[in-house]
């Protein structure tokens, strides 16, 4: 049996549009929450190969996705790139020591021996493959280069990006620098990550939104473009994801060897087909809050289906599902995507 949705990434006709949600293996199910519990925390959850592919499967089971994405953070790359990462509960994402000089380029970890040392992402993908249903896909993923380099030089989440724009404006150099070795990591990392069997690729920039749109190729898209490059060399038959957050005014510019284009939920689904839906299949790209209502989730699925038309379509949320949203208005989302797109046979 085909995989409805790698068929669906690759823009042939499906017998309905197939949908996930980013951050779907996540807070909101209780079933997640246990597993944490029993890894102790969230680092130990990414680092057990096993656990991980018992809470990537869980959305195939409790939601009814028909493609499961890994679990793991974008943030352990950096981690193993030498940087100390950790996880202050409530507060989200730190690293110790953010990079602020060339001196501190030079000490990060690089290349292939930074891809090699995430054993248990591709030790969990293993797992994952062996368990995931023939019919389901297992999407892999990446941190475009600009949002990991955003966490390593603030060394944290940040409203105003001002700490790494200073560098944009002040030390583009260093910024280029940093880039350019993040990407190079990058690129083996989901070099192995197929090996290891993931049948698409996703690279989320959910920073993208940050840079102004003048500058967002030269800082970000051409970096996510030399991986997509580089991977569609080596496995053509691989689908890339790129998910860039925020970037409407970028929309005529898009370029890439790469298959499908994921909306974001500020990006009109019809301006994105407009712009976009002739070269690349379209994801998205219900805002996420309106999974707390039943009643306002199935106008907006019907609102996209209308404009999509079950073509060069994959169903999703345009941005991650939050932790407080009841696990049954999820399950809500994805039959309601199901409905409005099934063709009937007879
Ligand atoms: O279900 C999935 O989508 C797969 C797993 C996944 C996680 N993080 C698990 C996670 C994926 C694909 C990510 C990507 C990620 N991580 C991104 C890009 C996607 C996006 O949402 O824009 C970013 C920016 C990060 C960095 C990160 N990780 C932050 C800022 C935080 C803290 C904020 C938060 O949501 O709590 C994390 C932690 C994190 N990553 C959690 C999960 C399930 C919550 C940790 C917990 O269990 O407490």
């Amino acid at each position: 049996m085909g995989k409805i949705f790698v068929d669906a990434c690759l823009g042939k006709e499906t017998p309905y549009t197939p949908v996930w949600m980013m951050r779907q293996a996540g807070r909101y199910l209780p079933e997640y929450m246990a597993v944490r519990a029993e890894a102790g925390d969230f680092l130990n959850l990414c680092h057990n190969p096993k656990k991980a592919c018992e809470v990537t499967l869980q959305p195939i089971d409790i939601v009814g996705v028909d493609a499961a994405i890994l679990f793991s953070d974008i943030l352990v790359v950096p981690d193993e790139m030498g940087m100390d990462l950790s996880f202050v509960k409530g507060e989200g994402p730190k690293f110790s020591d953010p990079i602020t000089s060339d001196e501190d380029v030079e000490r990060l970890i690089g290349g292939d021996e930074a891809a090699s040392k995430l054993t248990y992402v591709y030790e969990a993908i293993k797992l994952i493959k062996k368990e995931l249903a023939e019919d389901k896909a297992l999407i892999g993923f990446t941190g475009a280069p600009w949002t990991l380099a955003t966490y390593m030089i603030e060394g944290q989440g940040t409203k105003t990006y001002n700490i790494c724009k200073k560098m944009m404006y002040s030390n583009p150099k260093l910024l280029h620098k940093i880039l350019a070795k993040v990407t190079e990591v990058v690129k083996l990392y989901m070099e192995k990550q197929i090996e290891a069997g993931i049948d698409v690729v996703q690279i989320f920039d959910s920073w993208a939104s940050a840079i102004e749109p003048g500058k967002y190729d030269e800082f970000s898209w051409r970096y996510i473009v030399e991986i997509a490059d580089y991977l569609k060399e080596k496995y053509p038959n691989i689908p890339i994801i790129i998910f860039p957050k925020g970037i409407p005014a970028f929309l005529d510019k898009v370029y890439g060897n790469f298959d499908v284009f994921g909306v974001d939920w500020s990006t009109p689904m019809s301006l994105a087909k407009e712009k976009l839906g002739d070269k690349y299949v379209l994801q998205g790209n219900m805002e996420p809050c309106r999974l707390y209502s039943k009643e306002e989730t199935t106008k907006c699925v019907e609102a996209i289906q209308n404009t999509m038309q079950g073509k060069r379509h994959i169903f999703n949320l345009g941005h991650g599902i939050l932790p407080d949203v009841p696990v049954e208005n999820a399950k809500h989302f994805i039959n309601e995507c199901h409905r409005v797109s099934s063709k009937a046979t007879n």
